[in-house]
């Protein structure tokens, strides 16, 4: 099987990415506790860019100064040389695929329990927040970074003025219209700043899987508007919100991944594989019928070449979102391309990962060998640990 869609090359602007795979965001606990670029977090990078992925969205990179132990840092010029070592390093392992970053504003949260919420900031608060994304917006670009992917999905502060769970009663909470407010600050402020011929995507969530939360009732207005603004990829997420979310223990900060909605964004084992592809799809549909072709990113517990080849040849999105099955196995693309599919060893969403990333942990994989910070090389199934979630989600539904 050719899986010719899925390695066919897709433009973003004037960036060609060489096939669909986009290896979403993905926080690795892997820098420093303040937030710098390690031997090991490279090595994770070049490691999966050696198996053949497209593009790769650099993990959530902080645009505040505010501390956040261990997520990787924006938010000051002496983060920029360390990023372009970082890019360098990756296109030496690979030199074809494409390397982007993720830039995020997030609200605080204490161990008392205390979480910051939007009505907390006050006016003159706003245009930090606009200022803070076009700052380290141009350290991306200053990095050598191909594309920069802003993230108004998930927990964080743009999605958060997205939601209808946005109190604020001012020109930024209310109507769609006032909570886009910021967001297209944000959008039209780095557009501004990287330029007509740089690639600037954005992530949002299809769904929040919160009362109140956006559906897409919201997500599709949404994603138009950005298309409209001239938005170069539109990466369709869903949930990770704290609304639903248990209260935590005490002397413990809450948990955005305790609730359904934490749940719905890297979905586990018992829920159905290509998840969110019912997302996309109409949010795709909404911009393709308002005349704008800007690409669409699915993600959500696709498993398989075969999987993903379908969801193009459907038309239901343009780019593959691929997380915790490139870090299972990140050769996932060559053995795809090189008719080996069957030798991918297959993420089985038992969400290790994710759980070690919520310690505070260095993210692994629960099907490397203990103790392993990286896939071995070559890495076959025979090798592989046992799913940590029983036998029937080992095998690939379409073998
Ligand atoms: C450990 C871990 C960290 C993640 N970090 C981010 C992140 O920094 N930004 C983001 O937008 N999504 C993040 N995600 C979500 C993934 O990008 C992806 O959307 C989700 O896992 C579903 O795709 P998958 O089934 O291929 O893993 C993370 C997921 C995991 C498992």
């Amino acid at each position: 099987m050719g899986y010719e869609k899925l390695f066919s090359p897709i433009k973003l602007r004037n960036l060609t990415l060489p096939n669909r795979i986009m290896r979403t965001s993905m926080v690795s606990g892997l820098a420093t506790e303040d937030g710098h670029v390690t031997p090991e977090l490279k090595a994770r990078y070049q490691r999966e860019a050696r198996g053949g992925v497209g593009s790769i969205v650099v993990e959530a990179a902080v645009v505040l100064p505010s501390r956040s132990s261990y997520n990787l840092r924006i938010s000051d010029d002496s983060c920029t040389e360390e990023l372009r070592e970082l890019v360098e390093a990756v296109r030496e392992a690979n030199p074809q695929t494409r390397m982007g970053i993720q830039i995020m504003h997030f609200l605080k949260i204490a161990k008392s329990g205390w979480r910051q919420k939007v009505t907390d900031f006050k006016p003159e608060d706003l245009p930090v927040i606009v200022e803070q994304h076009v700052a380290a917006a141009r350290r991306a670009v200053a990095a050598g970074f191909d594309f920069i992917e802003l993230h108004m999905a998930h927990a964080y502060t743009l999605s958060s003025f997205l939601s209808l769970t946005n109190g604020r009663t001012d020109a930024y909470g209310g109507s769609l219209k006032n909570r886009m407010r910021l967001p297209i600050q944000v959008y039209q402020a780095v557009r501004g700043a990287v330029g007509e011929d740089y690639p600037l995507g954005v992530r949002i969530n299809g769904e929040d899987f919160t009362i109140k939360g956006t559906t897409l009732l919201q997500s599709r207005p949404i994603a138009r508007k950005l298309a409209e603004l001239g938005a170069d990829f539109i990466s369709v997420s869903a949930g990770s919100r704290f609304e639903d979310a248990p209260p935590p223990p005490p002397d413990t900060p809450p948990d955005p991944m305790s609730g359904y909605s934490g749940h719905r964004m890297s979905p586990d084992w018992w829920f159905p594989d290509l998840t969110h592809v019912y997302l996309a799809d109409p949010i795709r549909e909404e911009v393709r019928n308002a005349g704008y072709d800007v690409p669409i990113v699915t993600a959500g517990k696709i498993r398989t070449p075969q999987q993903a080849e379908g969801i193009l040849e459907a038309g239901k999105a343009d780019l593959v979102g691929l997380c915790r099955a490139l870090l299972c196995d990140p050769d996932w693309p060559v053995k795809a391309e090189g008719d080996r599919a069957k030798e991918i060893v297959l993420c089985t969403a038992c969400n290790w990962c994710l759980e070690s990333d919520s310690r505070m942990e260095k993210v692994n994989c629960s099907r490397w060998p203990e103790g392993e910070l990286n896939a071995p090389s070559p890495w076959q199934r025979n090798r592989a640990r046992p799913s940590a979630i029983g036998k029937e989600v080992e095998a690939a539904p379409d073998e």
